[in-house]
């Protein structure tokens, strides 16, 4: 009976209501159990208190990705953010991802990252090699193996500071997650897109806006993943672009190339 009334306690949640014309937030008084994280308040708010309280999720086990928010002004995904790590005494503020276009409540229009994928061009099979008989030196996996955790939740987007308040940067900036991906394919040993004439060096600068990013690593901190996007992905494809533009020999093929009527560096 006491260790019950030790566990429970009443948190005093300011959750954002509305949806793309406008809302603003409004203050719960919710049931928190021992061992709980944020999705469980909310889900218990859905049952008792406000049915229609839009949130997306799915595994509630931060592997899917869907249940990005803000809570007290920071990305987290809500299934991975426990109740023990706030004091009780405080209010604790959930809110829709700032950086994408509200659909409802805490439910974000998302699709900006899905064209951001769509303008990476994939891996290019190395021609003369079968599926099955690549082969490459353990480190290069390993390095991949890191990219590849990504469950896609955002987070990473939504923090980037370049896009945060900045809807103009949009069109030309992939954001981090995406920037990552290019870095992982430019690293790829196997990738061939060099071969059909895609450098995605240049790219990463003059399509993927590389060059937004100052390394800040606001992206690395909120990553649910772990992944050191800006030490590992950002800051080498950096150094890689700006091997390319001083590399002479690259410099050499460009000038040549432009002599030849081929295209600008
Ligand atoms: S390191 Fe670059 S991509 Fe990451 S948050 Fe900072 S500016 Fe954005
Ligand atoms: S890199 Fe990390 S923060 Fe960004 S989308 Fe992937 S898992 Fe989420
Ligand atoms: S519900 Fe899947 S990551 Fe949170």
């Amino acid at each position: 009976m006491s260790a019950t009334a030790s566990t429970q306690y009443t948190a005093h949640f300011r959750v954002w209501r509305g949806d793309q014309d406008g809302g603003q937030l409004e203050d719960f008084s919710v049931e928190v159990h021992e061992g709980e994280v944020v999705l469980d308040i909310i889900h218990r708010l859905q049952a008792t208190q406000v049915s229609d309280l839009a949130v997306r999720w799915n595994c509630k086990a931060g592997k899917c990705g869907s249940c990005s928010a803000e809570i007290n002004g920071r990305p987290r995904l809500l299934c991975m953010t426990r109740m023990s790590i706030f004091t009780r005494e405080e209010t604790i503020t959930v809110t829709p991802l700032r950086a994408f276009p509200v659909v409802r409540d805490l439910v974000t229009d998302v699709s900006f990252n899905y064209t951001k994928a769509r303008e990476v061009p994939s891996f290019v099979p190395p021609p003369g090699v079968a599926a099955g008989e690549y082969r490459m030196q353990q480190m290069d996996v390993d390095r991949s193996q890191e990219f590849r955790k990504c469950i896609e939740c955002f987070l990473c987007q939504d923090t980037c500071h370049v896009v945060r308040d900045h809807e103009e940067n949009k069109e030309a900036f992939a954001g981090p997650r995406f920037l990552m991906r290019v870095a992982e394919l430019d690293m790829h040993p196997l990738d061939a897109a060099a071969e059909t004439g895609l450098d995605r060096k240049k790219t990463a600068q003059d399509e993927h806006g590389l060059g937004y990013c100052n390394i800040t690593k606001c992206c690395t901190e909120v990553c649910p993943e772990g992944i050191k996007i800006t030490d590992n992905a950002l800051i080498p494809l950096k150094e890689r672009a700006v091997d390319r533009k001083y590399d002479p020999l690259v410099w050499l093929g460009s000038k040549i190339g432009r002599r030849g009527g081929g295209g600008q560096d």
